[in-house]
């Protein structure tokens, strides 16, 4: 995890297994080199989103009759998936493509390509600061992929970085990478309309665009059919969701959409991120309060506890409002869980306004939290009009301050748990143990537990014994439970 965006917890890195039945809209390209499939390696830096997207570029170039390769070594394309939040994003990309000067020293006829964010970002230029790069192809652009593949192939160096009012890849069924065959994401919408002041997404991701509801219960009913048991839906902001069907003008809002996944199965387990507070309604609240297949756990990104600073940054609410949210998320959901994001060392941000960042942690006890020091995005209008004027030294000593509380937080909210019995749905083998199974509470929170490995994908019931304040550690009850809420 890079120096600046330390996690106080690790949000799982989930996906899983394959089905593609995706329509080339593109014409078709000869994926063979003299009888022997094309092979391509992905490697994806960022976001739940990031990941997602990965397994869509898998899914256009299987269709194609690429083959894809966990070794970089054998790939005759090597696609770096890549983010542009933070400084620290790019430069682990730019230190990894110079890592790959030896591969293409030895092969110099692999292609590389950055997709992505950062692709979206730098554009051509780009292909002048980093000569290994054949291909640049933002997140709207994937389904051009094979054609820019070929363009590369000739010798020429290939740009798609166009942004779409409309791609949804809705029709685009990912290949699951990296599956446990338990949890999967699933897309809702791409984009984002609000414009933080310190935030490049914007410019990287475009407008707001959902995906039409059909394709997503079909999606959520088919990773159902093939064993999966949790979905995530996935947005930047996932309460702006909004499908208006062309020919009824019938409007689906998210929550509409979430009571309709969480009507596929009482047995799959939903959960969305991320949410804006200004946008999340009691209608999602009312939808959870109805499905407890849909888990009791919100991302409700705060940013900063100030209201000063979070005038600067565009939030659209303040402090008081923000815990007004809170407070009703606990009248609808006593037992909801509620994660955050928090960047501290915001320009201007005052001793007096950090200190009311830790009021406000104080306040809500985060289940969990993703920390990071604020670093300046070219072209945001914090950059253009507000002086980054947080010393570093100041960042770091108020970053340690935020993480300390969080994880105090996080084991006083675990204590809590020791002796009470939690429905788990089991993600596979822990990562310390293969004696120990891993899964989630509806909470999110990781408990692992000694079993053994067949009960993974099922539900459980595991009584807390004792914690760290990362995970709680469990025994298994007798009886698996079947039901969610059984
Ligand atoms: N600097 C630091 N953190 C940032 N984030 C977004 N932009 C920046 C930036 N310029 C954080 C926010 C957001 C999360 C995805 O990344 O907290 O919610
Ligand atoms: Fe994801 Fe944001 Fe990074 Fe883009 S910039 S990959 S949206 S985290």
């Amino acid at each position: 995890m890079a120096v600046s965006a330390i996690f106080a917890a690790v949000m799982s890195s989930v996906s899983d297994s394959a089905f593609t039945s995706y329509e080339p809209t593109v014409a078709p390209v000869a994926a063979t080199h003299i009888g022997s499939p094309r092979r391509f390696f992905i490697e994806t830096y960022g976001c739940q989103m990031n990941f997602n997207d990965s397994e869509i570029i898998a899914s256009v170039l299987s269709a194609e009759g690429f083959q894809l390769t966990t070794d970089c070594q054998q790939a005759d394309v090597v696609l770096l998936n890549t983010c542009s939040i933070r400084e620290n994003a790019e430069q682990r990309v730019r230190a990894r493509l110079s890592e790959f000067q030896s591969l293409k020293r030895h092969n110099p006829g692999v292609l590389v390509g950055i997709l992505g964010c950062m692709a979206e970002r730098l554009k051509a230029k780009l292909l002048e600061e980093e000569h290994i790069v054949d291909l640049v192809v933002g997140p709207d652009a994937y389904r051009s992929l094979p054609q820019l593949i070929a363009r590369a192939e000739s010798g020429q160096k290939a740009v798609n970085v166009l942004l779409s009012r409309e791609e949804t890849y809705a029709d685009i069924s990912p290949v699951r990478l990296a599956s446990n065959g338990v949890t999967a994401f699933i897309s809702i919408m791409r984009g984002c309309n609000n414009m933080c002041s310190f935030c490049v997404v914007p410019f990287t991701r475009g407008r707001e665009r959902s995906r039409p509801p059909a394709s997503i219960l079909s999606e959520a009913r088919q990773l159902f059919d093939s064993g999966y048991r949790e979905v995530t839906l996935l947005g930047q902001n996932v309460d702006s969701y909004r499908w208006e069907d062309p020919a009824t003008h019938a409007v689906v809002t998210f929550a509409q959409l979430l009571d309709q996944v969480a009507s596929v199965h009482s047995e799959l387990r939903i959960r969305f991120s991320t949410s804006h507070p200004k946008d999340i309604t009691d209608d999602v609240l009312s939808v959870m309060a109805d499905h407890p297949n849909i888990c009791r756990n919100i991302h409700l990104p705060v940013q900063s506890g100030s209201s000063a600073v979070l005038q600067r940054m565009f939030r659209t609410y303040d402090a008081d409002w923000y815990r007004r949210k809170v407070d009703r998320i606990r009248e609808y959901l006593p037992d909801c869980a509620i994660s955050t994001d928090i960047i501290v060392g915001f320009c201007g941000e005052t001793e007096d306004d950090h200190r009311q960042t830790l009021e406000m942690m104080d306040y809500v006890r985060y289940h969990q939290a993703f920390m990071f020091r604020y670093s300046e995005r070219p072209g945001t209008y914090a950059a253009r009009h507000f002086p980054d004027d947080v010393p570093d030294a100041v960042k770091s000593r108020r970053l340690q301050e935020v993480i300390q509380l969080q994880n105090a937080h996080q084991l006083q909210r675990n204590r809590e748990q020791i002796g009470k019995i939690h429905h788990v749905l089991v993600e596979g083998p822990s990562r310390r143990s293969p004696q120990q199974l891993a899964g989630r509470n509806s909470q999110n929170q990781m408990i692992v537990f000694d079993a053994r490995q067949a009960l993974k994908g099922r539900y459980v019931q595991v009584k807390a014994v004792s914690c760290t304040s990362a995970t709680l550690i469990g025994t298994l009850c007798p009886e698996p439970t079947k039901h969610l809420n059984d």
